[in-house]
């Protein structure tokens, strides 16, 4: 397993990029639940944000990528509104190891193809 961050430095209603391999994902956290996912939009497989850490729409409470505007549901990833309508974000599995949010390498080659 390798380790990613510490969870506790994933903040209520906040996101934080992190690297692996030269590839972007980011966690998210809502309702004290942490969820990690491929920083990659389902629809042009760009990057989801322009600014660090922020991936939320202006209420907080969904994933926007800030290309089209696609909204997706944080808890599953699901896009809910926009041109990949339908499709979901990549989803890391993870587990909490001594604090620290810790990843599977063969999980995440899954997620980068
Ligand atoms: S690239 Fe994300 S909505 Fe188009």
């Amino acid at each position: 397993m390798i380790s990613l961050i510490a969870a506790d430095e994933v903040a209520e209603g906040f996101c934080r990029e992190v690297e692996l391999d030269r590839e972007q994902f980011f966690l998210v956290r809502k309702d004290g639940r942490l969820y990690l996912y491929r920083n990659s939009c389902p629809h042009l497989g760009t990057p989801l944000n322009w600014e660090e850490d922020k991936f939320l729409d202006p209420d907080g409470a969904l994933i926007q990528c800030v290309t089209h505007g696609a909204l997706f549901r944080i808890e599953d990833g699901l896009c809910l509104a926009g041109p990949c309508h339908g499709q979901h974000l990549f989803a890391v599995p993870f587990k909490i190891i001594d604090g620290m949010v810790s990843v599977d390498p063969a999980r995440i080659a899954e997620a980068t193809g």
